[in-house]
């Protein structure tokens, strides 16, 4: 699926869940992990409703946000406006130019892209955690046609993260398949 139909579908699923938008509940790699976090500035990628910052706020700042979608960064907007030093941006986060070593923690929950996912160790700082969950290749039994860009493999992971400490590299026993990811650089 190209991206800008990635964005429709996107756009569409926020609109049609208007009024019922809360808060997210914060990722359980991020209250298995936060003992590790070391502060500083934090990326959730393809926030949605800010599932990352749900786990992170408090502890990190800055916080940037990034969806593709307008409409989830125009809901998330609502949803956190009374946390401070929050950036929002609407864009590809994988298009995007980041510095290097500047993150203490990025998340990325409900979203597999290798292209971003091989930047993020320079992006992170000493100490800085990266945590993800996304699909693994077993979800093609269950959806054929699920686009092969947005799935990952475990050993894929372990050889981007080569460099850090990986904490945590699980893949779900049944249907939806995925794989839960954390690392921390050294
Ligand atoms: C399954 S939702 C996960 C949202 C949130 N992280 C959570 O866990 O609740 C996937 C999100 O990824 C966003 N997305 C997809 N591709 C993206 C990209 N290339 N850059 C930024 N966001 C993207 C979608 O708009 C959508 O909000």
């Amino acid at each position: 699926m190209a991206l800008r139909d990635d964005q429709l579908k996107w756009n569409r699923r926020y609109r049609e869940a208007e009024g019922r938008h809360e808060r997210p509940e914060p990722h359980w790699l991020a209250q298995r992990w936060r003992h590790l976090w070391a502060g500083g500035a934090m990326l959730d990628a393809a926030c949605g409703l800010g599932r990352g910052i749900a786990g992170a706020q408090g502890q990190f700042d800055p916080i940037y946000a990034v969806d593709l979608s307008e409409v989830a960064i125009r809901r998330a907007r609502g949803l956190w406006r009374d946390t401070p030093n929050l950036h929002w941006v609407v864009g590809d986060v994988a298009a995007l130019a980041w510095p290097r070593e500047v993150f203490g923690l990025i998340c990325a929950f409900g979203f597999t892209d290798l292209r971003f996912f091989s930047r993020a160790p320079e992006m992170l700082r000493s100490g800085g955690m990266f945590l993800s969950e996304g699909f693994s290749s077993r979800q093609l039994e269950v959806k054929p046609h699920l686009n092969t860009d947005w799935i990952v493999q475990p050993e894929e992971m372990r050889s981007i993260f080569s460099g850090g400490r990986v904490l945590e590299c699980t893949e779900t026993g049944g249907p939806p398949y995925r794989v839960a990811f954390a690392a921390v650089m050294p």
